[in-house]
């Protein structure tokens, strides 16, 4: 299959239509195979940075993978072998005023950054290079996070006299702890992939030939569970960074009401049968 990407990822404004279902895209490819969905961001000649247009099909596509009840796994990467996401398109917004610049974050941010954080199925992210500014951004926006060993990761953005404005002050010091974010975003310093797994920032990191692999074996855990029940610890885990909802309070209710789900009636009656449950999802 990689090889079959590979020819595909030599020519830029791909589209690949996995099934007729599934929406084209100009700067995606989008696949689908046994319940896990793999998008590639292709723009490699610009190291798959974030304009608009890639920002907007992201996040119609992440609406739509959220949609299909055929998908229980989503895995997000970058076309080529030098990046992930070499961050927002700096020539897009280098005109920008204050205005601009506030929706430009802002926008982001509710249409893909925290879609994704919030999304009901798991988003792996494999990060097979760079991954700076918004393309780490974007990366912490995924619910797990694997590297390849070439793969170097930062927070650039002081370097270009701006902050990073799509989660990145909020979401490194959660996942790494302050003292280390507030090293990394005021050097603008990458760092590298054995470090960024020192800092708990990826979970693991393999050689590149194995990234996708790696987040496939993953993904292959996920889907054998319930699918209600994960979009319900989704929900449950992120209460943590929601200040205005008591994460013990939601655990209690979503507890509760994965008690009423057919998957719950499923998941204890194939034990009790000794056999395999078949989850619908329901
Ligand atoms: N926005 C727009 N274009 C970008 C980009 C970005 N964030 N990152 C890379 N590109 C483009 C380059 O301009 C170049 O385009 P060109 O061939 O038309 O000139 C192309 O991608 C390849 O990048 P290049 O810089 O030549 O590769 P490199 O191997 O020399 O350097 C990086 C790689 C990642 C170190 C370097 O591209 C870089 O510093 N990018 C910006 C990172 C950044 O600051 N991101 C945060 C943005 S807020």
């Amino acid at each position: 299959m990689r090889v079959f990407l590979d020819f595909f990822l030599r020519t830029e404004h791909v589209t690949f239509v996995a099934n007729s279902k599934t929406m084209a895209y100009t700067h995606l490819l989008v696949e689908k195979s046994e319940q896990i969905a793999e998008i590639t961001i292709n723009r490699p000649d610009k190291l798959n940075a974030l304009n608009r247009e890639v920002i907007d099909q992201l996040s119609r596509c992440f609406q739509e993978l959220e949609q299909d009840g055929s998908v229980r796994c989503i895995i997000l990467t970058g076309a080529g072998e030098k990046a992930f996401v070499a961050g927002a398109d700096i020539s897009e917004f280098a005109n920008f005023s204050v205005e601009q610049g506030r929706d430009l974050s802002e926008e982001g941010h509710r249409k893909l950054f925290s879609l994704v954080e919030e999304l009901n199925k798991p988003v792996i992210a494999a990060v097979n290079g760079f991954a700076l500014g918004g393309g780490l951004e974007l990366a912490m926006g995924c619910h797990i996070r694997i590297a390849s060993d070439n793969a170097r990761m930062g927070l650039p953005e002081v370097s270009l006299g701006v902050i990073p404005g799509y989660g990145g002050t909020q979401r490194l010091p959660r996942l790494v702890g302050k003292g280390r974010a507030m090293e990394m975003i005021t050097t603008a310093q990458m760092i590298n992939a054995e470090t960024a797994l020192n800092y708990g920032l990826v979970n693991h990191v393999v050689p590149q030939a194995e990234l996708m692999d790696k987040a496939h074996e993953i993904a292959g855990k996920i889907i054998k569970n319930s699918p209600t029940a994960i979009g319900f610890a989704i929900q449950a885990v992120n209460a943590l960074d929601n200040k205005e909802v008591d994460g013990f309070q939601e655990e209690i209710e979503l507890f509760g009401e994965a008690f009423g789900t057919g998957d719950f009636k499923e998941g204890t009656t194939a034990f009790l049968e000794k056999r395999k449950p078949d989850f619908k999802g329901n």
